[in-house]
């Protein structure tokens, strides 16, 4: 049987005591790996390590400033004597006309998501290289790098940059043995997202009708995507961009529109009468 093995691999969540972060980490650990999780508020940090158990340590970290990113990551050297793999998970976002935007609003989420990414890996990616040790950058981004969004502009604009920083260390970095992949996921409702981005029940069920699977993702099926990623399993997977959304991001293929506005049932008929009106017309 083939399973995905963690033991003794010492991997930093950032944002690890939520949501999705909080997830990873949950698998990480069934898989045997030991797990540093960071974040700004230390109460909720620890509170997830104390639930999670011995395996999962918190540390509080702001992941904006490069001086505490360093003080983290040197402790967490010092700690389990190892580093194997960063997952830049920590973000901010929130619905808002671009127009009315401030330019502090702009640069509360570009520093969280694209300055915070770049810390964490450049201390990281340093501390591989000059101690000659493989390594792995792991980046949370969404599926609108490529096509941007409407209402979460800055979100967009820096999900985008780190998208192109994993692609440029993936590059970069490769010769050392180190590793820079992103995990894009679609609808994942947590209490930090949703909260954010899911005005009320009714703009949500009219989301939910534009699903194609129609359901939202699991947080546990994001998990084994990304242990799968960081596991010897995947060795000769860097500078890749791997969506995780149930093909939600396909809905603006021109004809998918079709599957919105009619059952198949019916759609067979449709199309089966068009055809029969080209035949007809020789
Ligand atoms: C407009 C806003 C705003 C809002 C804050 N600002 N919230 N502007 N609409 N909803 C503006 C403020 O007015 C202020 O500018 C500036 O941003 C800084 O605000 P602070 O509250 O001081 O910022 P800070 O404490 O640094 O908090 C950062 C944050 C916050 C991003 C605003 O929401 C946060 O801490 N978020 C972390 C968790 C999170 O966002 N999780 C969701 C990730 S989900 P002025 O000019 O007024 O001083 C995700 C999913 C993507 O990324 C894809 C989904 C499918
Ligand atoms: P979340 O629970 O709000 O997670 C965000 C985490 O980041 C929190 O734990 C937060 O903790 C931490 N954080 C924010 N600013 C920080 C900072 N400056 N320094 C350190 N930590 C910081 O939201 P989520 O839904 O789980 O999102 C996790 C990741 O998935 C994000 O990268 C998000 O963009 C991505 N994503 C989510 C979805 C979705 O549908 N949920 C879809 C696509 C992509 P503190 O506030 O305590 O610092």
């Amino acid at each position: 049987m083939l399973a995905i093995d963690l033991r003794g691999k010492v991997i930093v969540v950032t944002g690890g005591g939520t949501g999705l972060g909080r997830a990873m980490t949950e698998t990480f650990i069934q898989c045997g790996a030991q797990v540093a999780i960071c974040g700004r508020r230390t109460h909720v940090v620890e509170e997830a390590a104390q639930a999670l158990g011995p395996a999962v340590r918190p540390y509080t970290c702001d992941v904006r400033s490069w001086e505490s990113v360093d003080a983290f990551l040197s402790q967490v050297v010092k700690d389990f004597g190892r580093l194997d793999a960063v997952v830049n998970n920590a973000a901010g976002n929130f619905l808002a006309a671009s127009e009315r935007l401030s330019p502090k609003g702009f640069r509360a989420v570009v520093d969280i998501v694209l300055l915070g990414t770049f810390h964490v890996s450049r201390w990281a990616g340093a501390y591989w290289i000059e101690n000659k040790l493989p390594g792995h950058i792991l980046n949370i981004v969404t599926t609108y790098t490529e096509t941007g969004c409407a209402f979460v502009l800055p979100s967009a604009a820096a999900k985008a940059g780190v998208q192109a920083l994993t692609l440029s260390l993936a590059y970069e970095w490769a010769p050392y043995g180190i590793r820079a992949n992103a995990i894009a996921p679609g609808p994942f409702p947590t209490e930090g997202a949703w909260s954010r981005l899911m005005p009320n029940g009714d703009f949500e069920k009219e989301y939910k009708k534009r699903l194609p699977t129609g359901r939202y993702g699991n947080p546990a099926e994001l998990g084994a995507l990304a242990a799968f990623l960081l596991s010897d399993l995947a060795p000769y997977i860097t500078g890749a961009v791997i969506p995780i959304d149930g093909a939600e991001r396909l809905q603006g293929a021109m004809f998918n529109y079709l599957a919105q506005v009619a059952d198949r049932e019916t759609l067979k008929e449709v199309f089966e009468r068009l055809r029969q009106v080209q035949g007809e017309k020789g």
